[in-house]
């Protein structure tokens, strides 16, 4: 029975919401424990999460594949970086592997979750695409649900849109057959998604121009890493993986430190790259120097200079400033300049999203994200059993947070075990005080979510994931189980 008085049609030790890298992931690692009941429930009809709901033209993996990929089924091929159908189909080869793609159920979407500290257990309600509900209790929830919200985006309003005749689309929801050849567009912002869709779409467009507010550090990949595809060759793919996954994730990390301790030292290697790029006619300020240091946004990555490529063939351009209004054929800017178009791309970004927007209950009181801190970016103050699973967003791979969550997590379950206990909760004492800068970093997406957002405090407890290496000294140095209350 729950608290609604309704009563479970499933009980099992661990309910896992959402079927993306995260979802996976932790089915993957509680599978291997062979000793614990679990499924996965998945709002979409499709496992994937990111990775099967966006489709725009050139979508496609920002960081290496040999760091996305899940370590237990090592990215085998020799491209670095992977289409977003390419990586699809890994993730549903990989939870078809492990027999993982067997525990989802689909069309469910986690509603409530509500602990019971009589019970120890916690009831999870969800709603079914035809409106019905059903209630599942379980031990332990794990809430891999990513970062953004999947059926809205950020959308700023656009002054006038509703003089613009043709199209205006957001990459997050894009539509089938959208017909793009010779036509001319304009690609609203200039982070990873506006940096990998202007290049792909000016293949066959006539011009595509990016309209940008401000600008974005950039650097290249290529596509193919001669090295690696030697490596895969001549050494067992595991071993051949393990040698790419540290080199790929000390070069991020050793970059990562430089840029941000020597700043202007990052600064001008990045913008020399862009500069030598660049065709003659078009300036390096205002449209490439970015107002923040490396790294206190996401760095983005081109394809093997695609970007540069198209505006030396004079299919793609770069135009920075204020939008004033739409009109039927474009954009107007307020400094005068006009921006022809005849489809609009509004590559304004994700929303933020927490948990799911699931509503989670402690023994009836209803839990306030702005009032909680987090947990070593993986649990909730005063949330017991619950993992927020969540992985890096610049300083490594998404995937490598979400594994190491996942380890620390079958730990405390083999912890729990041993020493009979049922419940484990993290105590954030009186003594901790919120500081006011909560993330590594400041981009847009995640400052507009800042009130809907677990707080952080000073020091290694309270606070998002920071950086791989960082993270795995303090949990293997700090102690393991710091501000834990065991139960
Ligand atoms: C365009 C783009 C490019 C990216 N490129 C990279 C990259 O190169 N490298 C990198 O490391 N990361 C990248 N990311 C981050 C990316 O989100 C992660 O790689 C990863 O896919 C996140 O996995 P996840 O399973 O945690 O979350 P998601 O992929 O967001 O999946 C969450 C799942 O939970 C489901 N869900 C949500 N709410 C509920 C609910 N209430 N009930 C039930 N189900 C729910 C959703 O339907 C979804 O299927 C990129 C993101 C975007 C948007
Ligand atoms: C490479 O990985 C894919 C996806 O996991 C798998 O289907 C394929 O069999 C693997 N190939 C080799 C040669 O290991
Ligand atoms: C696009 O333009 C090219 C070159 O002018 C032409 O060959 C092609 O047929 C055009 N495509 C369409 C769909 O109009």
């Amino acid at each position: 029975m729950n608290g609604n008085g309704r009563t479970s049609d499933v009980d099992l030790d661990v309910v896992i919401v959402g079927a993306g890298i995260g979802g996976i992931s932790a089915a993957y690692y509680i599978g291997q424990m062979e000793k614990y009941s679990y499924g996965i429930f998945e709002a979409r009809e499709a496992l994937g999460g990111t990775w099967s709901s966006f489709t725009y033209p050139g979508i496609r993996s920002d960081s290496d594949m040999f760091t996305l990929s899940f370590p237990f089924n090592p990215w085998n091929k020799s491209n670095t970086v992977a289409e977003g159908g390419e990586i699809l189909e890994y993730i549903e080869e990989t939870a078809k592997k492990f027999g993982i793609d067997k525990k989802i159920v689909y069309g469910h979407t986690a509603t409530n979750m509500d602990w019971s500290s009589k019970d120890q257990r916690w009831t999870s309600e969800f709603k079914k695409t035809d409106g019905s509900s059903i209630v599942v209790t379980s031990r332990f929830v794990v809430v891999a649900t990513g970062y953004f919200d999947h059926n809205e985006a950020y959308f700023p309003d656009l002054p006038k849109k509703e003089l613009f005749k043709g199209p205006i689309i957001h990459p997050q929801f894009w539509p089938k057959g959208v017909d793009y050849e010779n036509k001319t567009v304009a690609v609203i912002g200039s982070g990873a998604t506006a940096i990998s869709i202007v290049p792909h779409m000016a293949d066959k467009a006539k011009l595509v121009t990016m309209v940008q507010r401000s600008p974005t550090y950039i650097t290249s990949r290529s596509r193919v890493d001669p090295a690696a595809q030697w490596l895969l060759k001549l050494l067992p793919l595991k071993l051949a993986s393990i040698i790419l996954f540290l080199f790929y994730e000390l070069e991020t990390t050793i970059m990562f430190f430089t840029y941000k301790i020597f700043p202007n030292y990052g600064r001008r290697v990045l913008q020399n790259y862009v500069k030598k790029q660049l065709p003659p006619n078009v300036p390096l300020d205002p449209h490439f120097v970015p107002k923040y240091k490396p790294f206190d946004e996401r760095l983005c990555w081109v394809l093997e200079d695609d970007l540069f490529v198209s505006m030396r063939e004079g299919k793609a351009a770069v135009v920075t400033g204020h939008i004033k209004q739409l009109t039927s054929g474009g954009i107007e800017m307020q400094d005068g300049q006009f921006v022809p178009a005849d489809i609009i791309v509004q590559a304004t970004g994700l929303k933020c999203k927490f948990l799911g927007g699931a509503k989670i209950r402690i023994d009836g009181k209803k839990l306030n994200l702005g009032d909680t801190f987090f947990y070593r970016g993986m649990m909730l103050d005063g949330v017991p059993n619950g993992i927020a699973l969540q992985g890096y967003l610049s300083t490594s791979s998404w995937t490598l947070g979400v594994v190491q969550t996942c380890e620390y997590f079958c730990d405390l379950l083999k912890k729990m075990e041993k020493e009979g206990y049922r419940q484990v909760t993290p105590i954030a004492g009186p003594e901790v005080k919120a500081t006011t800068e909560p993330f590594p970093m400041t981009s847009g997406y995640l400052m507009r979510a800042l009130d809907q957002m677990p707080k952080v405090a000073d020091g290694l407890v309270w606070r998002h994931h920071l950086d791989p290496i960082v993270d795995w000294l303090d949990m293997k140095f700090n102690r393991r189980y710091q501000s834990l209350e065991f139960k």
